[in-house]
């Protein structure tokens, strides 16, 4: 299982003035995806990157990007990610009154598409539209900041969603995002989750990316 298991860097913790740089240290390190954070100070309270840094990104490396869109509208920007460069688009179920056609937006793009629901909002609400996803995200954080610590009220939720991905769509990937790191993957990896996100823990390890990488490997062994 633990073989199986994807990691995620997310850049928000990374170094913006050497990005390109500490990508490739991602990927050289054995990172399977790269994590962006798109934030627009009112879906969350704060901001963060938007279209032309992933432009930027999708040259520098071979990896898979997704974008993790915490805005208001993400409909209206679907377009200008996916034609960026964005392999999967993650989307949030909350405040999303039409999240069933926004899932065929991304899927006409020809892009994967995911859900990603907030520490408060309860497994059940994806039960109608897993059928069409290729990732379930779980929040392990109230989304926004980098370096906030694990909610541990999110791993009876994760094993739920595992269930309901094992009965309806068991190709769908279980991702979480958010204080994970050498303690919190263990936990998060035995409740079902096969992709972990992490940004602190990967970007600001004064041992530096690789080590990092490896340590948090080595503790899902
Ligand atoms: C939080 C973001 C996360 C963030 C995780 O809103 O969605 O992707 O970068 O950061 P760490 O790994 O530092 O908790
Ligand atoms: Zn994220």
């Amino acid at each position: 299982m633990s073989a199986q298991v994807k990691l995620a860097a997310s850049i928000l913790a990374a170094d913006f003035a050497r990005l390109g740089e500490q990508v490739a240290e991602a990927e050289q390190a054995g990172a399977d995806r790269i994590h962006a954070d798109v934030m627009d100070g009112h879906f969350v309270p704060n901001i963060s990157l938007g279209v032309p840094v992933v432009r930027s990104l999708r040259p520098v490396t071979k990896l898979p990007l997704e974008t993790h869109l915490m805005i208001t509208d993400p409909a209206l920007f679907l377009d200008a990610f996916a034609e960026a460069g964005s392999d999967t688009l993650l989307v949030h179920w909350e405040g999303n009154c039409n999240l069933h056609r926004t899932v065929q937006h991304i899927k006409s793009l020809g892009k994967r598409a995911g859900v990603v629901i907030n520490p408060a909002t309860p497994a059940n609400v994806l039960e109608e539209i897993l059928p069409d996803l290729d990732q379930v995200l779980v929040m392990t954080v109230n989304p926004g900041f980098g370096h906030q610590p694990f909610l541990n009220t999110t791993l009876a939720k994760i094993r739920r969603v595992r269930q309901m991905i094992d009965e309806l769509q068991p190709l769908c990937e279980l991702e979480v995002d958010g204080g994970i790191d050498v303690e919190t993957a263990p936990l998060a990896v035995a409740a079902g989750a096969n992709v972990l996100v992490a940004g602190t823990s990967v970007f600001a390890d004064p041992a530096g990316v690789s080590t990092a990488i490896r340590r948090l490997r080595a503790s899902i062994l």
